[in-house]
């Protein structure tokens, strides 16, 4: 049996952990003013308590001029007032740890805002001494030094006329780049990263990780030379605590990178979010826009890699939702007569893998897409692209059905608490419609039904804590070609555990292998057990070989 409670300031405590990302706007707003904030965050605590997660993953916080919603920092020591104040930050770094929960904050190190004082200084001249914590070209207004082009649209090179200069930025032209290169740069990063350890901030995620060590130059985003060595200096000069957590967003990751990432030795990161998984609906090398219908085959082949590759010799985390990503349940699962079965099987199959789980807002109540008018969206890169493709004649039907299945904002909508007015995000008007199916989706009437969503998740968690094998069983696919049966076996000398799930809305044939015949049944979607899949069914069988 896993231990109950954990030693947060042992090396691994994550491994028995599962993870809740809150989107700081769009979880609970006190204020009125239509905007999440701290105070709504420490007000729901008791329910994430209930939901038995141990740490908050909190997407950006820090002082912004909120051109991507807080990912461009403008002081990374400061709270937006947006949010609220440095003593909220404080209060509900305390409140949290009372209950169990650890702070993880959003670190945005590959970019600032140009709002911040160091890039304002940077762009005065050449010789400002913050001029280099940036990256700056030469070229003439009309020609930029090559024709990279930003994730958000347009050029990834900005003129700035003082120095006749172009800036170097991955994403928005208010996100520079900065330059990892200079040693003074990473020094003054890693005192703002020591400020929120000393206010007991217990572990990191890293936004766009694998892109700090860039070459420009050599059209080299992620994975730069360096990219290794500075992760290392990161690790030993800004959290060197064996028990800071610390998760890497890398869409580039690979499995054997993902190996050097999330080392045993823990010289670099606990573990990275890799995108392998969530790109197989996406035309391969095709934009985000264009998607196919997933295959599942393809789905389990590429966990299964990751999953065998990463056992023993890294570590995972677990994902199907995050505030860049549609909703699971409209992607993958069924919106309509099967949107519970269909969320439990997903969360299901998710939560019975090896790694640390993260269960991103509203995914453990099944929230779903929205469908909103093109001019209602607020994501800059919903928006640059929608301007992008209607410049340029596209269809604003065709444009409107990419929206709807790939924006951002899909998953940026209010966090829907109960049947009342706003679903009980705010007082005021909120700064993204709520979805207007709160009042058959809400957190109040999922707490109350034991048979909810909300509960399976809770299940779920309280399963990983009680048994070993969820954290160290080996893993095995059971029929890899089938459709629309994902079925595996994880095992350890002691247990075995089968996780069958059933990714159609048609019943389906399955037969569990004769071993797990006398198996206990830990959860199931369904009440009544029956021989064949029905739509959407899952369920986990356990075995113990002590008895
Ligand atoms: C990451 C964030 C995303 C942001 C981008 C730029 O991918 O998750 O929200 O827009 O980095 O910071």
């Amino acid at each position: 049996m896993a231990e109950a409670k954990l030693d947060k300031s042992a090396s691994g405590w994550w491994k028995n952990a599962v993870f809740y990302q809150v989107y700081p706007r769009s979880f609970q707003d006190t204020d009125g003013n239509g905007i999440g904030d701290l105070r709504g965050i420490t007000q729901r605590l008791d329910y994430l308590q209930t939901l038995g997660i141990d740490g908050i993953w909190l997407s950006p916080v820090f002082a912004s001029p909120q051109a991507d919603n807080g990912y461009d920092i403008s002081d990374y020591c400061a709270i937006d007032p947006m949010f609220g104040t440095m003593q909220d930050m404080e209060t509900l770094i305390s409140e949290a740890k009372k209950r169990g929960i650890s702070i993880i904050a959003d670190l945005v190190l590959n970019h600032s805002s140009d709002e911040h004082r160091w890039f304002q200084e940077a762009r005065k001249s050449r010789d400002n001494p913050y001029h280099d914590y940036y990256l700056w070209r030469s070229g003439t207004p009309d020609c930029p030094p090559n024709d990279m082009q930003s994730v958000f649209g347009g050029s990834a090179w900005t003129w700035v006329p003082e120095v006749e200069q172009y800036y170097f930025h991955q994403f928005a032209a208010k996100q520079p780049d900065l330059n990892w290169d200079n040693e003074e740069l990473r020094r003054e990063l890693y005192r703002c990263i020591r400020f929120w350890v000393d206010k007991g901030v217990e572990g990191f995620r890293l936004d766009v990780i694998d892109q700090i060590a860039k070459d420009p130059d050599r059209f080299l985003t992620a994975n730069g030379p360096q990219l290794h060595a500075f992760l290392q200096e990161l690790r030993r000069e800004a959290f060197p605590e064996p028990g800071i957590v610390t998760v890497g967003e890398a869409w580039s990751a690979n499995v054997e990178r993902a190996r050097v990432f999330s080392a045993p030795d823990g010289s670099e990161l606990s573990m990275v979010f890799q995108f392998e998984h969530m790109c197989l609906d996406q035309q391969p090398g095709g934009q985000k826009w264009d998607t196919i219908p997933l295959s599942l085959p393809k789905l389990k082949a590429c966990l299964t890699r990751w999953q065998q590759g990463l056992h023993g010799k890294g570590w995972n985390s677990l994902f199907l939702d995050n505030h860049d990503l549609p909703r699971i349940v409209s992607r993958w699962g069924d919106e309509g007569a099967y949107r519970e079965k269909s969320a439990k099987m997903l969360a299901t199959m998710l939560h019975g893998l090896e790694g640390t789980p993260y269960i991103y807002q509203g995914e453990e109540l099944g929230m779903t897409n929205i469908r909103l008018e093109l001019d209602e969206y607020q994501d800059l890169e919903i928006r640059n692209m929608v301007q992008e493709q209607l410049a340029r004649g596209d269809d604003p039907e065709r444009i409107r059905a990419a929206v709807w299945a790939r924006g951002r904002d899909n998953a940026r909508t209010p966090m829907q608490w109960d049947d009342s007015e706003n679903a009980g995000f705010t007082t005021g008007t909120p700064w993204l419609p709520v979805n207007p199916n709160y009042r058959q989706i809400n957190a109040a009437q999922q707490l109350k039904d034991p048979d909810s969503v909300f509960h399976t998740y809770r299940r779920l968690i309280e399963l990983r804590k009680t048994y070993d094998v969820f954290r160290e069983g080996s893993f095995r696919l059971l029929c890899p070609e089938d459709e629309a049966v994902f079925a595996y076996v994880r095992e350890t000398e002691r247990e075995k555990l089968l996780v069958v799930c059933n990714f159609s809305a048609e019943m389906q044939d399955f037969t569990a292998p004769q071993e797990f015949s006398d198996a206990k049944l830990l959860i199931s979607n369904y009440t009544d057990q029956s021989c064949t899949l029905r739509p959407y069914e899952a369920k986990m069988l356990y075995l113990s070989k002590d008895k």
